[in-house]
């Protein structure tokens, strides 16, 4: 092995830094011949160094201090595995400054401060490397920057979360209702006790804006990604999805249009045969179409010590390969492009609509004149249950403007014979 050593500081030992704790000291050998140099790890901030981590280590490894590490010229490269957009945020811009190589796996921070941070690496000539960040441990951020580099990219549309994954796909199999299967994955620790963050969505958020903002060569933040979580899935809206012909996923979607950057995430209509449609449980993956090679698919897991480890490491050693040919920073930012986003009202798409009406006659005449004067064309429509004298009717819509089916349940609510508009999804990768 070279004798070149590489000296790294972890800022966080929860989760993901203990995995690649693991993973660097478990590989290390081989880490280091690919590399060309050892990589060591010389300290490791934390906020509890007296908390029981299950992992042999160094007495004085652990340190309270980020100074210790961010003022410390032996360390090159900062990896931050802490997470929020705090101190996370200050240790990185520092790092930065510095003229540290920073590795990192927080898409909070990225989708919200990427072009500052993006454009001070470039700026002191190091790298800022974040393949962790979106779908944990499978390759795409790199297959997007560097083995895809010769496409236009079309489309980027991927199930980037794992705990939602795992809930639609549970109340798919099972029949089971959303508060159930929540509870369960709060159980199994792959919902957190707050689950917003995955349930309404705002985690796929950021993924797919950091996606987005690779495959289109232009920067693409959270706040510019609409967002619906999957709170209003209901154990109905599964069933009659599956008579169909589809399944319910919670899809981050990127597309390149003539009218802009499409850019979303909300739960979809897929149909049963579509790459994704098969994805279950917590695993995730990403649907890339690019204009030489077509279509391609990247699956795996999504989060976890191991998977995620897997990506932070290779980031290191990317960085610390960089620093041994003195070439930090050669992949850098490519957003070099200024797109405009795509007005949601604008987006077209087929839209699946579950409404509770009274049934008798002239109501459905009713609801499909109200669609018919805001250019909605129905393709289908289905009568469940009835209880009484209310029906539920599932409606499937042709394709058709965001804004003209807005404008039309706008209308719809109003009328006395809709007692009420259930759930609207819409219905992607159909054709
Ligand atoms: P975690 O288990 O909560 O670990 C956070 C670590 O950072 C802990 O070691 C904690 O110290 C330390 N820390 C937090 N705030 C600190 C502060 N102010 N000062 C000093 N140390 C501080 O988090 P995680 O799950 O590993 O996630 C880390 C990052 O990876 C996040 O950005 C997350 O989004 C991302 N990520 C996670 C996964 C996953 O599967 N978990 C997957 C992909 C990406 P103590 O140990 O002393 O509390
Ligand atoms: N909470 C995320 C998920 C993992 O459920 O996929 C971290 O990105």
């Amino acid at each position: 092995m070279s004798e070149r050593v590489i000296k790294i500081g972890l800022l966080g030992l929860g989760t993901v830094g203990g995995g690649v704790y693991r993973v660097l000291q478990g590989n290390r050998e081989l880490i280091g011949r690919k590399v060309g140099a050892r990589i060591e790890i010389k300290r490791i901030l934390v906020r509890d160094v007296s908390r029981d981590r299950g992992l042999s280590l160094p007495a004085d490894l652990l340190t309270t201090d980020p100074e210790v590490i961010l003022g410390d010229p032996a360390i090159e490269i900062v990896v931050e595995v802490m997470g929020g957009t705090g101190a996370a945020l200050d240790h990185v811009r520092t790092a930065l400054s510095r003229g540290k190589s920073v590795v990192t796996a927080n898409k909070d921070m990225l989708a919200v401060y990427g072009k500052e941070l993006f454009a001070l690496a470039q700026e002191k000539g190091t790298d800022l490397l974040f393949e962790a960040s979106v779908a944990g441990g499978i390759p795409i951020i790199r297959v997007l920057k560097q083995c895809l580099a010769a496409n236009r990219i079309e489309m980027v549309m991927g199930i980037l979360n794992g705990t939602t994954n795992y809930m639609l796909s549970k109340m798919t199999a099972e029949g089971r209702d959303f508060q159930d299967v929540l509870r369960e994955a709060q159980e199994l620790g792959y919902a957190e006790a707050d689950p917003t963050n995955d349930v309404e969505g705002y985690d796929a958020a950021r993924k797919t804006a950091i996606l987005a903002s690779i495959a289109f060569n232009t920067r693409i933040s959270f706040q510019d990604v609409y967002v619906e979580g999957i709170s209003s899935i209901s154990a109905e809206d599964i069933t009659y999805a599956t008579e169909l012909g589809y399944v319910i996923k919670l899809l981050g979607i990127a597309k390149d249009t003539p009218e802009g950057i499409e850019v979303r995430t909300h739960p979809v209509l897929l149909p049963q045969a579509h790459p994704l449609a098969t994805v279950t449980d917590s695993f995730n993956a990403v649907y890339v179409r690019g204009d030489a090679v077509g279509e391609t698919m990247f699956y795996g897991r999504g989060a976890g010590a191991l998977p995620t480890a897997s990506a932070v490491t290779a980031d290191i050693m990317d960085a610390a390969r960089n620093i041994v040919h003195r070439v930090p920073g050669i992949i850098s930012c490519t957003c070099f492009e200024e797109r405009p986003l795509k007005e949601m009202g604008r987006v077209r798409s087929k839209n699946y609509l579950r409404l509770k009406v009274i049934d008798r006659p002239g109501v459905l005449a009713q609801i499909a004149r109200v669609f018919g004067d805001h250019q909605v064309s129905l393709a289908a429509v289905t009568q469940k249950d009835t209880e009484g004298e209310k029906a539920e009717l599932v409606l499937i819509t042709h394709e058709v403007a965001e804004r003209n089916l807005r404008d039309s349940l706008a209308e719809l609510e109003q009328l006395a014979v809709v007692e009420k508009i259930c759930n609207v999804l819409r219905v992607e990768g159909d054709g």
